[in-house]
């Protein structure tokens, strides 16, 4: 992965995962979507970073947040894009992804944003992409979301601070099927986190997190105790194949974020979820649209860190070039 990932010089290529990134180049990317925050906010001046530039948004599974920010993110650059409509594209006649990516290549892209359902896809899209094409991973499966995990570090740094050894953070829920939990693990163990905790039923909390130092809780009320931080997941029940939960009833008396469990929490907890939310199954509104839910911040957070992944990766690629 990590060659894959990095040049010889250890910048960025693609990005496909936290896993293989350095805590200097997360940082680096953490900070430049800083300096771009208040861009992403103005559509009317856009930076000419990705001018002349062509990115394709192609996404094989359902998305709103992240293929339109993506999307805008790239504007806000000056790039052209174009999203490719899976559902009403050759795909549906039968067209291999290697040869829906060929023609797309024919067309002089410069970067592809993938998102599919298979594990494992943008690595393979990086392999067999020819030098002049950039992968970004917006989602494979149940693996990796690197800039889900970039805009959740990016909102919680904003609340709590730079300095992660000093907070205890819970992800809740499905874990198992979760390509979101697995990035942000590994993006606040690059950062240093002083506790994590990884909270839900036996089923959907994978046990090989302890090896990792992942602190595993059944009980939401324990495991809640001086939280500084939750990260809320959906039941992606898209990816179960099998009885993994009683009833949704059930799962919110269990493991649903109330007003009255997050009193358990440090008394300013931020409150994440990557989003699309279901409420009444894995929140209750009143926590989603209260004052320590930082749900909303994360999607405007978003754009400013794809756009900073992007000015990246193209940049390397510029500067490579010119050598
Ligand atoms: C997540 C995803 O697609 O992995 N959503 C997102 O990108 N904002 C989480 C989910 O689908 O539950």
């Amino acid at each position: 992965m990590k060659s894959l990932q990095l040049d010889a010089d250890g910048r960025l290529r693609h990005l496909l995962a936290i896993d293989g990134l350095t805590r200097d180049s997360l940082i680096q990317l953490l900070d430049q979507a800083e300096a771009l925050r208040a861009q992403a906010a103005r559509g009317n001046r856009k930076l000419p970073l990705l001018r002349g530039k062509t990115v394709a948004n192609l996404f094989f599974e359902d998305s709103t947040r992240t293929r339109v920010t993506f999307q805008l993110a790239a504007e806000r650059l000056s790039a052209d894009v174009v999203n490719l409509d899976v559902a009403r594209s050759s795909t549906n006649k039968g067209e291999s992804l290697l040869d829906t990516l060929a023609t797309l290549e024919a067309m002089h892209c410069d970067l592809f944003v993938v998102r599919h359902p298979q594990s494992g896809a943008a690595h393979f899209i990086a392999q067999h992409a020819p030098p002049s094409v950039a992968v970004l991973n917006a989602g494979d499966g149940r693996n990796a979301h690197p800039t889900q995990a970039l805009l959740d570090m990016f909102s919680i740094r904003q609340r709590c601070g730079d300095d992660f050894s000093r907070l205890c953070i819970a992800i809740v829920g499905d874990i198992t099927h979760s390509r979101v939990a697995r990035s942000d693990i590994h993006a606040l163990a690059l950062l240093g986190v002083g506790e994590l905790r990884a909270i839900g039923p036996r089923t959907l909390v994978p046990s090989q997190l302890a090896s990792q130092g992942v602190v595993i809780h059944e009980d939401m009320d324990r495991g809640l105790r001086g939280v500084d931080a939750v990260i809320m997941l959906r039941l992606q029940r898209e990816r179960m194949n099998g009885a993994f939960l009683p009833s949704e009833r059930e799962y919110f008396q269990r493991y649903g974020l109330t007003t009255e469990r997050l009193r358990l929490a440090k008394p300013d907890c931020a409150v994440l979820h990557p989003g699309p939310i279901n409420r009444g199954v894995e929140i209750e509104s009143a926590v989603a649209d209260g004052p320590q839910s930082l749900i909303l911040d994360q999607v405007s957070n978003g754009l400013a860190v794809r756009m900073a992944v992007m000015a990246q990766i193209l940049g390397n690629r510029a500067q490579e070039r010119q050598r």
